[in-house]
Formats: structure tokens, sequence, C-alpha cells
């Protein structure tokens, strides 16, 4: 169905955590020739979390400027899609409603499909906003990626937020009809309740990406959705960047346009920046794509964006956005770069000490170490409630 009025991202911003490794500390480490992290999977950095940061403090830092800049009023739902989730209750919205002090009259919910859960409250926010186009909706994705130490998985480790406001007439990006769906049940990639990193098997999680690109792009087409050659680029979910690199030569191939190289870098090459330098930061990673593309992107105007978003298990989704005339003046670049160049390197031993670091599960009154230096933190464990402080 045809809509006359655009909804979309009004506004973007992302934060990410207090501490960054260098790939090349980890690949001195353990032995690793430093190319297979800066050309064979794309990466050069991750954000590392302090003790006393998690997706609530990133969430609200992200969210902060946001509320700044719009205010609250017309902000009547709070949709916080993680796959790191603190409470098997309790919405990590919750506390972020509170330390940016929303109103009561709002919803706050939390959703959850892998890496795939800020698309998912993306397009609710959208049906929301298509019911009553005065409201908006605060769309955050919020994750700390944590696989076992000396794994694979470790080199593709990351955490970050991106807060989204979603409402009509957005001033950066209208989201569009149709969408491309996919579900396969497979498992490629899931963390039983009992643990705190994830198990993976990765090869088969590439080829279940594959698949779920193929698939979803399958279903857009069959939705009548846009020819391939009208995207002017296009922003991937990205595990680790060059999966992106991966996903698109699948697509090139499966439309039967052949791969040209210079046509996948020109597709692509503006949507890694944030990405290789923060990690995966699981459902955030698609909308931190988004952002590096916006910042640096000449002039996006009128011009279509594709999105393929993939979260294992798994559930994919392949739509369109346009980034809309006078997007430029709305855009945070630089508080976006800020927010990668303020962390602070550390060792691998210090790295390992972060990795290893958990709250004792027993209720008692537990004070975390003060490393963060950002707005919020979370303060302390008190009969098993998480208090967090604002700076
Ligand atoms: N110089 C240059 N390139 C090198 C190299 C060197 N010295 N050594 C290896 N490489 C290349 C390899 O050829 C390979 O590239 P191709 O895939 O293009 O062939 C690449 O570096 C990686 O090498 P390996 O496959 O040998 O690496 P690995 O076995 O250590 O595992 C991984 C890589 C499977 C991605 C692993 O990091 C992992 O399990 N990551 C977590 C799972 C993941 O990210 N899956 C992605 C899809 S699932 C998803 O998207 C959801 C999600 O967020 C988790």
């Amino acid at each position: 169905m045809a809509h006359d009025r655009a909804v979309g991202i009004h506004d973007l911003s992302f934060a990410t955590t207090e501490f960054v490794l260098a790939h090349t500390v980890l690949a001195e480490h353990n032995g690793t020739d430093i190319d297979k992290y800066h050309h064979g999977i794309g990466q050069r950095s991750m954000s590392v979390p302090a003790a006393d940061e998690d997706i609530v403090t990133m969430a609200a830092t992200a969210a902060a400027p946001i509320v700044e800049r719009h205010g609250s009023d017309g902000i009547r739902t709070v949709l916080f899609a993680t796959e790191s989730s603190i409470d098997q209750a309790k919405s990590a919205g919750i506390y972020v409603h509170t330390l940016l002090g929303l109103h009561s009259a709002t919803r706050v919910v939390e959703l959850k499909q892998a890496c795939y859960g800020a698309t998912a409250a993306l397009q609710f926010a959208i049906g929301l906003v298509r019911r009553d186009p005065a409201q908006r909706v605060l769309v955050i994705a919020a994750d700390v990626s944590k696989y076992e130490l000396d794994s694979p998985g470790e080199a593709t480790q990351g955490a970050a937020a991106v807060a989204m406001l979603v409402g009509a007439d957005p001033a950066l990006v209208r989201i569009e009809e149709p969408s491309g769906v996919f579900t396969a049940d497979v498992m490629d990639f899931w963390r039983p309740n009992y643990r705190e990193a994830a198990l993976v098997d990765g090869q088969e999680s590439i080829g279940a990406y594959l698949l779920a690109v193929q698939g979803s792009w399958k279903d857009y087409t069959e939705q009548g959705g846009r020819a391939l050659d009208d995207f002017a680029a296009f922003c991937y979910h990205q595990p680790f960047t060059k999966m992106a690199y991966k996903a698109h030569r699948q697509l090139l191939n499966h439309c039967g346009h052949g791969v040209d190289e210079d046509r996948v870098s020109r597709d692509l090459a503006l949507t890694t920046a944030y990405n290789n330098v923060i990690g995966n930061s699981y459902t955030a990673s698609v909308y931190l794509a988004l952002a590096a593309l916006l910042d640096q992107a000449d002039d996006l105007t009128d011009r279509a964006i594709g999105f393929l978003s993939y979260g294992s298990g798994s559930v994919a989704e392949f739509f369109a956005g346009t980034a809309v005339p006078g997007y430029r003046d709305h855009l945070r670049t630089k508080a976006h770069r800020e927010a990668i160049d303020r962390r602070t390197p550390v060792d691998h031993a210090r790295y390992r000490g972060l990795h290893e670091f958990s709250f004792p599960a027993d209720g008692g009154d537990h004070r975390t170490p003060a490393e963060t230096t950002g707005p919020f933190r979370l303060a302390a464990l008190r009969d098993h409630k998480r208090v967090y402080e604002t700076r």
C-alpha cells in the first residue's frame, strides 16, 4: 500500500565503550598474521566495555543527544532491541526511560531476534507512526558481542548502541515499502540463558547469512521492490566488515550481475568505517553502517539505500530507504567521530581481565569499579537490582 506521508529516521546517534583493543595487540598475543584481521575479516579494533558499562549505559548515552535536540514530547514508545539482555523480565528500556527522564505516558518494550531485533523495532515503529503521525518512537539498538577467549569469534567482538528517532516527515531517511523477509530455523549462533558468551558455528553462520540474503531479496522483488541498479549504496549487517562484501557478491551473483569489484567497493566502502573499528555490535551494526554512510558520503539526497538486516537463528529483511533533501544538516558526524576517538586503548592483560569480569550472582551489595568516564554508569548491584547513576 502506498502512503502519501513519509515516515522514517528523523535523527540517529550512536555511542560505544570506554575502552578499545587494537587487533594488532590480539594478533601479537595469539600469533595470528595481522593481515587475517585487517584484510581477511576486515577489522582493525574492537570496543571493550568497562566493568561499569553495559547496554543500558551505552543506550542512554546514544539517546541523550536525541532527547536534548528534540525534547521528549511526542515520544510515547521506546523500543529497545538487544540480544545481550540484562534481565529475563524487565526491559532494559525502562532504565533508559528513567535515565533520560521520559514521560510516564510511554510504552517501553524489549525485542530480541539476534542481530535482526533493531530492524523489527524500526518496522514496528513505522507502523505506530503511520497509525498516529503526531507520535515519535525512540528505537534503540544496543549490544555487547562476546565470544570465548581464544575462539575464532574472539576477533569479531565489539559493543555499541544506536538510537534512532522514528517519525513522520523524517529529517534523515525515509523508509520505503515493501520489505522482503526471510526466516529459516538454523543453529548458526545462539546463547543459552546460562551462558555469557555466544555459541557459534562460524562457517555455518556465514552460509546461513548468505542464504538469507538470497531469500530476503527474492521476497523483496516478489513484493514489487526496486531494481538492484536503483541503489546508491547497501548497508549490510556487519559481524565483521568483510561479511558485507561476501553478502553483496552473493546478491550480485544471484541477480545475474556478475561480480564487478569496483562496483562492490562503490556500493559498500563508506558503510564499513565505524564497524571496522568498533567490531560487531550485533543488532546495532546495520545502523552503524548507515551512520558511516551518511556521515561520509558527498551527497545522497533522493538516492536509494538498501538495507540487509540479518539475525542468526535466523531472520532477515531487505528494505530500502531514501536520503531526504537537507539530511546533511542533521547529521552528528563530529560526535560520532568523538565517540570512537575518545576510547582508551587497553593492553591484552587488561582486555582479558575485562572479558572475564562478572558480578557475583548472590544478591549481595556489589559496587562496580568506577572505570567509565561517560555520562551514565552502572554503579552497583544491590538486592539483585542494577543501580545506575548519571554524572
Ligand atoms: N591474510 C589475509 N587473509 C587471511 C589470512 C592472512 N594471513 N589468513 C586468513 N585470511 C582470510 C581467510 O581466507 C578468510 O577469508 P575468506 O572467508 O574470504 O576466505 C578470512 O581471513 C577468515 O579466515 P578463516 O575463515 O580461516 O577464519 P576463522 O576460522 O578464524 O573464523 C569467522 C572466521 C568464522 C568469521 C569467526 O571469526 C567467527 O566464528 N565469527 C563469529 C561468527 C560470525 O561473525 N558469523 C558471521 C555470520 S553470522 C552473523 O552475521 C550474526 C552475528 O552477528 C554473529
